[in-house]
């Protein structure tokens, strides 16, 4: 058992090339397409915000500054709104922007994978718990997975992986946890598998891109051990983390979608929209004369 300590870092890997969007990605990274008014990436921090994350670490690649410049004032426009007396928009802008020193940027200097990434965090996270999003994955969910995990992990110490419902037949898409026994608002994880082939998955709970990990990972990841695809993954350095230390799994009840995908990402845009009052009663009819056309 790990001694408890505070989840107050968050970490964001945007070093991504964010093939399946090109040629919308070759000059605007993928985390910067926006769902109805935010860039994806601005789901995540402002999840991890209500979630009590305290400093916000971006492993960022080359074309990707402007998350940097997303998440800094600007100057001139903020200047232009107060003389034009632009209130609403000024406090928008002031609302999701993280204080000054509270957020990091490293280099992942090449796409080696999702754990490659993690791991370039590993200086600025240092010796304690951290808090992984993966922007991609947008959730819609009133109090947040991340805060639910926070509260998770208060009680059980260990990691902690969010999962999510998904139907059996869909189950050969996604990484997905054998579950154990259950724990005061959660579960014991006791494997995790990687896309299983048809009728073979251990539940049906897949992985939706939240999780709270022990800096012991750390260790592993610098082996840069390959996995699939001939990357380095960060489930194989979870995996590895299961045989010395607790792993402990939230079902999050809220909908994620994967940005990362065309389809999820319009779904997002369609969901994220009819979200908004204002915007569904515009939305609606034109929704309903497209689908008839399409019938
Ligand atoms: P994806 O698996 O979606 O890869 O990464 P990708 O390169 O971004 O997109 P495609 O498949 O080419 O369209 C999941 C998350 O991990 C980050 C991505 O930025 C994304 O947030 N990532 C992935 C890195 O930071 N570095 C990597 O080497 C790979």
């Amino acid at each position: 058992m790990t001694s408890f300590k505070p989840v107050r870092k968050a970490v964001f890997p945007v070093a991504g090339l964010g093939t399946r969007f090109l040629p919308a990605t070759k000059a605007v990274p993928k985390e910067m397409l926006t769902v109805v008014d935010k860039p994806v990436i601005q789901y995540a921090v402002e999840e991890a915000r209500a979630a009590g994350i305290e400093h916000f670490i971006f492993v960022t690649g080359r074309n990707k500054s402007v998350i940097e410049d997303h998440f800094d004032i600007q100057v001139e426009l903020e200047q232009t709104l107060r003389e034009r007396g632009k209130a609403e928009a000024l406090a928008t802008l002031a609302e999701f922007l993280p204080g000054p020193g509270q957020t990091s940027f490293t280099r992942q200097q090449e796409p080696l994978g999702l754990g490659h990434a993690v791991w370039c965090a590993r200086e600025l996270v240092g010796d304690e718990p951290f808090a992984l999003l993966l922007p991609d994955m947008v959730m819609q969910d009133v109090d947040g997975c991340l805060s639910s995990m926070v509260r998770l992990y208060e009680r059980t110490g260990g990691n902690i992986i969010a999962t999510e419902e998904v139907a059996w037949e869909e189950t050969h898409k996604y990484g997905v946890v054998e579950t154990g026994e259950a724990v005061d608002g959660g579960f014991q994880i006791t494997g995790m598998v990687e896309k299983p082939p048809a009728g073979t998955a251990p539940s049906n709970l897949f992985i939706n891109g939240r999780y709270i990990l022990q800096p012991e990972i750390f260790a592993i990841l610098s082996e840069h051990q390959k996995g699939a695809g001939g990357e380095i993954q960060i489930t194989d350095a979870m995996a590895r983390l299961m045989q010395i230390q607790k792993f402990y799994g939230y079902r999050f009840t809220g909908r994620t979608f994967d940005c990362g995908s065309k389809e999820g990402f319009v779904k997002a845009n369609v969901a994220f929209a009819m979200w908004q009052p204002e915007l569904a009663d515009a939305l609606r009819p034109e929704f309903e004369a497209l689908i008839e056309q399409a019938e």
